[in-house]
């Protein structure tokens, strides 16, 4: 019973793939696998026998054939290319996330499993001009390249779970908070480096107006849903898979503050104003906040708020927590992370 995850040597990936088997261990799987495999173009980080590595592109249906098996019972696709790099890649883009989503949803309804597929897709598929907060049912108007082939992966998983080829469950993820590392190639980048970088004492820039309302998550939330997504009824979910993870909304204002709070003012002087259309032109035309208490009341949790996103970063990354106490985590709220960053 083999689990596939596309981007599992990516950020969430690997997240994805340490607490299914952390789940697995503690008997709390959210489905029975026995095997996990990773298709990416590089190889999955994870060090377990149970996990393997399928180094490749995912266009390319030779290798999805070899992956996705009659055995498979869940795929996790999240294999893509991210909003800066489809905003300047178009061709790229449509290549990858669409073409690519569509292979892999044929070699599915090949393998005639009806695999659980989990499609991680993003608030990207929302524009300007929607209420302060998305209503559950609001349509997708992308204005941006991002936006518009998660939409057509959106369209394409549901379309594919309407007919029974898969069963198919739709994450809209929130912008992940704090990221570790380096920056990426997503335009909402910044919103981890105005954290992350004063805290490691380097500068940075605030390409957006500092009242620009955001919906975040951490990445153990982040991991947590798309592990609970994996084993939720999917009937329970409704005709239309496509579901708003839950996050919090939060300015970056509200986020600087936080890091104020966290840091002191000295670490929060270290970000400044540094406007930048490009970047401004993508993210202010995401909404910043979305109804999910039916979502909640499935099972999909949050963070209890930006405090907590940052206490829960720095005591898995910074060197020497100085931070607030981690708050005893809420009903709906995500439990504190282990030292690896991962979920409990
Ligand atoms: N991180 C966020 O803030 C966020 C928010 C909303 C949605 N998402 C979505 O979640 C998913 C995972 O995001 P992430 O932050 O882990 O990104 P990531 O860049 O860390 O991981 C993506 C992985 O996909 C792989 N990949 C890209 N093109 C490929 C191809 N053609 N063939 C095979 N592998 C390929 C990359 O090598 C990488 O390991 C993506 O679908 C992304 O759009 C992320």
């Amino acid at each position: 019973m083999r689990i596939i995850v596309t981007g599992g040597a990516g950020f969430l990936g690997t997240r994805v793939i340490e607490l299914l088997l952390a789940r697995a261990n503690a008997g709390a799987a959210p489905i029975p696998f026995t095997e996990i495999v990773s298709l990416d173009l590089a190889p999955s980080r994870v060090e377990d026998d149970r996990v393997s590595s399928i180094v490749g592109d995912i266009t390319d249906p030779e290798l999805l054939r070899q992956a996705i098996t009659a055995d498979t019972v869940g795929i996790y696709h999240l294999a893509a290319v991210l909003s800066g790099g489809a905003e300047s890649d178009f061709d790229l883009a449509m290549r990858v996330n669409v073409d690519g989503t569509r292979a892999i949803l044929e070699a599915a309804r090949a393998a005639g499993s009806t695999p659980r597929f989990v499609f991680t897709s993003s608030l990207a598929v929302f524009g300007r001009g929607v209420p302060a907060q998305v209503p559950e049912s609001w349509a997708a108007q992308p204005e941006s390249s991002y936006g518009m082939v998660k939409a057509i992966g959106e369209l394409l998983v549901n379309e594919y779970s309407r007919k029974g080829f898969v069963d198919g469950r739709i994450c809209r993820l929130p912008t992940i908070s704090v990221r570790p590392g380096t920056p990426n190639s997503a335009a909402s980048s910044f919103l981890s480096g105005i954290i992350r970088e004063p805290l490691n004492g380097i500068a940075a820039g605030c390409p957006v107006p500092e009242d620009t309302p955001v919906w975040i998550s951490s990445p153990d939330a982040a991991a947590q849903n798309l592990v609970h997504a994996l084993g939720v009824d999917g009937q329970a979910i409704g005709g239309w898979r496509a579901m708003n993870i839950p996050g919090i909304s939060v300015t970056v204002a509200e986020m600087l503050a936080g890091l104020e709070r966290s840091a002191g003012a000295e670490v929060r002087a270290l970000v400044t104003d540094a406007p930048e259309a490009r970047v401004a032109d993508i993210v202010c035309s995401w909404p910043g906040d979305f109804a999910v208490d039916r979502l909640l009341e499935l099972g999909f949790v949050r963070d209890a708020g930006i405090d907590e996103i940052i206490a829960q970063y720095r005591a898995a990354f910074a060197p020497e927590p100085t931070g607030p106490a981690a708050q005893t985590p809420q009903s709906g709220t995500v439990a504190a992370p282990n030292q690896n960053g991962a979920g409990a």
